[in-house]
């Protein structure tokens, strides 16, 4: 008897476990789930966690904690938790809390069919395998399911990490650092630009270092991510490409010249840089100094003069003096990014750090944070203002009574009073800039070449 059960995915962290959290979404339809907004009224919810930051983890397991209730008061529930958390904790959380039923590590989310059917036969599991050579399957999107907007989707290109950061979680939660084939992966590109996609992120931890560690070719001839890129472009439908995250260290020339000669591939670039003290990298086990990693932004900006900048930094990591961070402030005036996210230093179970003498306090850091947050905003509300009188294209995200919310190529949000009816998401207007905010521009929509709307909707919504 087939009966149609409804499952709820809340996810934390990153992209990566947003494509995953869609990857299950498929799986689970392809297994007569349905999926619901409701946590309260699910049969089956899935929290997919994060462990980056110990508030990370901590907000995910409030959330499974909580579960507990409704799982007395509803006892067909069946709770799984997925992700970095789970791949950290495995069985422990088993023990830990009794009302979970499945434990989904990264590397086994394609079989949670399989694992909800033994599950339902009344078992608890958990599947935490890591393996160094994992292969991610070849796997076909269907449709437009999950987080990403339904014209924008992000593609997996790899997984895992081998750099060991000295902070960094990710090398234990996702293990060694593996590529997909180039194949699959330009299969599913195909397919979601076949089904009206016209924006596609390629997504791993480190995607530098793409095709370096397995190979990705059928004859097994060298294949690099400034490559891959090339063949990614030239598929029929795609107007944007971008890609995220990148590790300075393995930023090629040859990757930084795509900027000049791939029109497709957006003026972005996130280059997370961490701290701006030599001391503080090298105890983090960058491998980059400060001088290398302003040359290469000096070199991002000759191959695209336009491109905008954004980062990620830690600050109060053991050991940061205030010179230290005042070095990280420093560089906030030397690059000028467009926006960046920022973090207190969190000591992480099994990182090299977590047991660093030298902790800055929790005072500190948070004083630290403030002070950097701050002047980041001033210089990212005085980058927004460089925009004010350009005509930016923009792909249509979402559309209300009254208003548009687009993206541009640089990927800054752009409000736009309403004027035509018919505008629907994945649709392409240009505007006019007229106001910037320190996240965000307003613009009014101007004629374009091509009419204002210039493409179908993909999934008619
Ligand atoms: N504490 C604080 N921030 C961290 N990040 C990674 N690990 C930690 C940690 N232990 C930040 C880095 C990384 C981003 C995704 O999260 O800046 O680039
Ligand atoms: Fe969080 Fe890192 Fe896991 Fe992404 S890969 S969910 S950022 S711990």
């Amino acid at each position: 008897m087939d009966i149609q059960r409804s499952v709820y995915i809340k996810t934390f962290g990153c992209q990566m476990n947003e494509r995953d959290s869609e990857v299950i979404a498929q799986l689970l339809g392809e297994n007569g789930y349905v999926e619901t907004t409701s946590m309260e009224s699910a049969d089956l919810v899935i929290l997919n966690t994060c462990s980056i930051r110990a508030k990370a983890a901590q907000k995910a397991m409030s959330l499974v904690g909580q579960l507990r209730k409704q799982k007395s008061q509803q006892s067909q529930l069946k709770i799984c938790v997925a992700g970095c958390v789970a791949q950290h904790e495995g069985e422990q959380l088993l023990r830990r809390m009794n009302h979970i039923d499945l434990v989904v590590g990264t590397q086994n989310i394609y079989q949670i069919g399989e694992l909800l059917d033994q599950v339902d036969q009344g078992k608890k599991l958990t599947a935490i395998d890591m393996v160094d050579h994992y292969r991610i399957p070849a796997f076909l999107p269907t449709s437009g399911t999950g987080t990403s907007t339904a014209s924008s989707k992000f593609v997996t290109i790899m997984q895992g990490c081998n750099n060991f950061c000295a902070y960094c979680v990710v090398p234990y939660t996702r293990g060694r650092e593996v590529s997909r084939s180039v194949s699959d992966i330009v299969d599913e590109v195909k397919v979601l630009l076949d089904s009206g996609v016209s924006e596609i992120t390629l997504l791993g931890q480190n995607v530098n270092s793409y095709g370096q560690t397995n190979s990705v070719t059928p004859d097994d001839s060298p294949f690099s991510f400034a490559q891959l890129l090339k063949r990614v472009a030239t598929l029929s439908g795609l107007r944007r490409l971008r890609f995220t995250t990148s590790n300075p260290k393995d930023l090629s020339v040859e990757l930084m010249q795509c900027f000049k000669d791939i029109p497709q591939l957006c003026p972005q670039f996130h280059l997370p840089v961490q701290a701006g003290s030599d001391k503080v990298l090298r105890r983090m086990n960058r491998k980059y100094s400060i001088a290398k990693y302003l040359d290469l932004v000096a070199q991002l900006r000759s191959y695209r003069p336009n491109i905008a900048l954004t980062t990620d930094i830690i600050v109060g990591f053991p050991g940061e003096t205030e010179q230290d961070f005042q070095e990280t402030m420093n560089i906030l005036e030397e690059v000028r990014y467009h926006g960046s996210f920022s973090f207190k230093y969190s000591d992480r179970p099994g990182t090299a750090a977590e047991n660093f003498p030298d902790k800055v306090p929790e005072e500190q850091k948070k004083e630290r944070l403030m002070r950097f947050q701050k002047r980041q905003n001033e210089i990212s509300l005085e980058r927004n203002h460089e925009y004010i009188g350009t005509i930016m294209e923009l792909l249509v995200e979402q559309v209300s009574e009254t208003s548009i919310k687009g993206r541009t190529v640089t990927n800054h949000i752009v409000h736009v009073d309403k004027q035509n009816s018919d505008l629907r998401p994945g649709d392409f207007i240009s505007a006019k800039i007229y106001h910037a905010g320190q996240h965000s521009l307003k613009g009014e929509m101007v004629e374009n070449n091509e009419g204002t709307r210039h493409r179908k909707s993909p999934f008619n919504l």
